[in-house]
C-alpha cells in the first residue's frame, strides 16, 4: 500500500481540517507529520465547530486510528486542552491516538524564546503564532531537544532543567518579556501525565508495519506549502518541511511509498502573519473576502490578509509537492463577485513570468490579473458539480487548465457535509 498526502498549497488555513475529517472514513489510520500547536484545522458538523492542533483531524471519525508523527512537536499543556475537548465531545480518543517516541516537545521555554525574539524584531517581527514552534525545531536539529520517549526515563528531570537554564541564558540576548515560568512549567509538568497515558510508539515501525499489511493511510499536513523552511516565503514561514518530502521525514516512509498527492487551496487566497503576499488586496475587496470568508485565524484569532487566487504561486507549490489532484475550498466565499480576479502571471522588472524570484521579499511583484465572470449565487443546496452555476464551472475549468492538476472536491461551506466530489475514484 501507499500513503496518500493532504497537504495545503497556499499560506495555510486552506480548509485541510475539513477535508482530512471528510476523507477520514475511507482510511486506516490519519497522521500529522509536522507542524504543531501553531497549526488550527477546523472542523464543522452536526452544528458544532471544534478546532484541532496537534490531534489529527480523523479523530472524530470512529474506529480509525490517529498518529501524531515524529515529525510534529507537542506541547503537552495543548494537547491536554484538546484532548479534555475531546472527552467533553463523549470522543472515544484513548486506544485511537498514538504518539510518536520521537516527536519533540515543546518547553515552557521554547515559547519563551519565541515570544522574546519576536518582540526583539520590532517591524520586521515574523508574526509567528508564539506556539515555540521555532525555537524547539532548533533544538531538534541543534540536537539538545527533548522527545516524548524521554518523558518515561529517569534522566527526565534532570535533561529538562538543563535545556531550560540554557534557554534562560540565551534569553538574555533578547529583552525582557513578560512570561509566567514557574505557573506555565506547573501546568507543563501536570499535563505530562495525559501525554504519558497515551499510547506511544515506534512511529516509523507503526506506518510501515500498517503499509505493509494493507492498511489505508492518510497523511494530514500542517501550515502550507509556502510556509516551508525551505521552499516558502524565507524568512517568513514556519519551521518544518510542510510539503510532501516532509511526510517521508516526518512519519519515516520512503518516497516510493507517497501514493495520492491531494493539495488544497482556497478559491481565492489568505495568509496570517508578515511576509510577502503578490496578490494580496488592501483594499475594500479584500475587506469584503475577509468578512464573508471570517477570516480569522483559527489558532491566533488573527485577521487573515486577503487577495485573489494566485496562480504561478499555486504552480510552484503542485510542483514541490506532486499534487495529483486538486481541492477547491471556500467557493461559496466568491459567490458575492461579479467579477472574480486571478493572478496568471507575475509582472517583475517589466518583465512577465510565472515563475517565483529568488528573494520574494526583495522583488517588487505585480501580478497580472485575468478577470472571470462570477456566478453572483447562492451555492447552498449545490451537491454535484453539474448542478453548479455555469460561471463556477467555468471558474474550476479555469483552474484546472492553468495548473494542470484535475479538481476532484470543491468545498462550498464550513460543514462536512458542504462538499461536491467531483471524481473520487481517483483516490487511490
Ligand atoms: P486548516 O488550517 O487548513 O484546517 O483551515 P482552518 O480551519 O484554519 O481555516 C479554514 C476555515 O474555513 C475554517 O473556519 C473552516 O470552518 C472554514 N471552511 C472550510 N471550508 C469552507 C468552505 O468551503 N466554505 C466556507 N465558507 N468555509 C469553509
Ligand atoms: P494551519 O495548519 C496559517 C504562520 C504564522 C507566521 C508563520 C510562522 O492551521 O494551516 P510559527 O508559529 O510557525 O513560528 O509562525 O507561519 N503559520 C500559519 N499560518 N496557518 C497555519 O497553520 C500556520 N502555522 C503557522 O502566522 O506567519
Ligand atoms: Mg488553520
Amino acid at each position: 500500500m501507499k500513503i496518500d498526502v493532504i497537504l495545503g498549497l497556499q499560506w495555510g488555513d486552506e480548509g485541510k481540517g475539513k477535508i482530512v475529517d471528510y476523507l477520514a472514513t475511507q482510511y486506516d489510520i490519519v497522521a500529522r507529520f509536522q507542524g504543531g500547536p501553531n497549526a488550527g484545522h477546523t472542523l464543522k458538523f452536526d452544528g458544532k465547530k471544534y478546532v484541532l492542533h496537534t490531534v489529527p483531524s480523523g479523530i472524530f471519525r470512529p474506529n480509525l486510528m490517529n498518529l501524531i508523527g515524529n515529525g510534529v512537536v507537542i506541547d503537552p499543556i495543548t494537547l491536554k486542552k484538546e484532548i479534555q475537548n475531546l472527552e467533553a465531545a463523549n470522543v472515544n480518543y484513548h486506544d485511537r491516538l498514538l504518539v510518536a517516541k520521537k516527536a519533540h516537545l515543546i518547553l515552557p521555554t521554547h515559547r519563551y524564546l519565541d515570544a522574546a525574539s519576536e518582540a526583539s524584531k520590532g517591524k520586521d517581527k515574523i508574526g509567528s503564532t508564539l506556539k515555540g514552534i521555532g525555537p524547539t525545531y532548533m533544538d531538534k536539529t541543534g540536537r539538545n531537544g527533548l522527545r516524548v520517549g524521554d518523558i518515561f526515563h529517569e534522566s527526565f528531570h534532570s535533561r529538562y532543567e538543563a535545556l531550560k537554564e540554557k534557554h534562560l541564558k540565551l534569553a538574555k540576548i533578547y529583552g525582557d518579556i513578560e512570561f509566567d515560568l514557574k505557573a506555565e512549567e506547573e501546568a507543563w509538568f501536570e499535563s505530562l501525565a495525559t501525554l504519558r497515558s497515551l499510547k506511544a510508539v515506534d512511529g516509523e515501525w507503526y506506518i510501515n508495519n500498517a503499509l505493509k499489511s494493507g492498511k489505508k493511510i492518510l497523511a494530514e499536513g500542517a501550515q502550507g506549502s509556502m510556509l516551508d523552511i525551505d521552499y516558502g516565503t524565507y524568512p517568513f514561514v514556519t519551521s518544518s518541511n510542510t510539503i510532501t518530502a516532509g511526510v517521508c521525514t516526518g512519519l519515516g516512509v520512503a518516497p516510493h511509498k507517497i501514493g495520492e498527492v491531494i493539495g488544497i487551496t482556497k478559491a481565492y487566497c489568505t495568509r496570517v502573519g508578515g511576509g510577502p503576499f503578490p496578490t494580496e488586496l488592501t483594499g475594500d475587496v479584500g475587506e469584503k473576502l475577509r468578512k464573508e470568508g471570517m477570516e480569522f485565524g483559527a489558532t491566533t484569532g488573527r485577521p487573515r490578509r486577503c487577495g485573489w487566487i494566485d496562480l504561478p504561486q499555486l504552480k510552484y507549490t503542485i510542483m514541490l509537492n506532486g499534487v495529483t489532484q486538486l481541492v477547491i475550498t471556500k467557493i461559496d466565499i466568491l459567490n458575492i463577485f461579479e467579477t472574480i480576479q486571478a493572478g496568471t502571471q507575475y509582472l517583475i522588472n517589466g518583465e512577465q513570468t510565472d515563475q517565483l524570484p529568488y528573494d520574494v521579499c526583495v522583488e517588487e511583484i505585480k501580478p497580472v490579473w485575468e478577470p472571470i465572470k462570477g456566478w453572483h449565487s447562492n451555492l447552498n443546496d449545490v451537491s454535484s458539480f453539474e448542478e453548479l452555476p455555469t460561471e463556477a464551472k467555468e471558474f474550476i475549468q479555469f483552474v484546472e487548465r492553468h495548473l494542470e492538476v484535475p479538481v476532484t472536491m470543491i468545498s462550498n461551506g464550513p460543514e462536512r457535509k458542504s462538499l461536491i466530489v467531483k471524481e473520487l475514484e481517483a483516490v487511490s
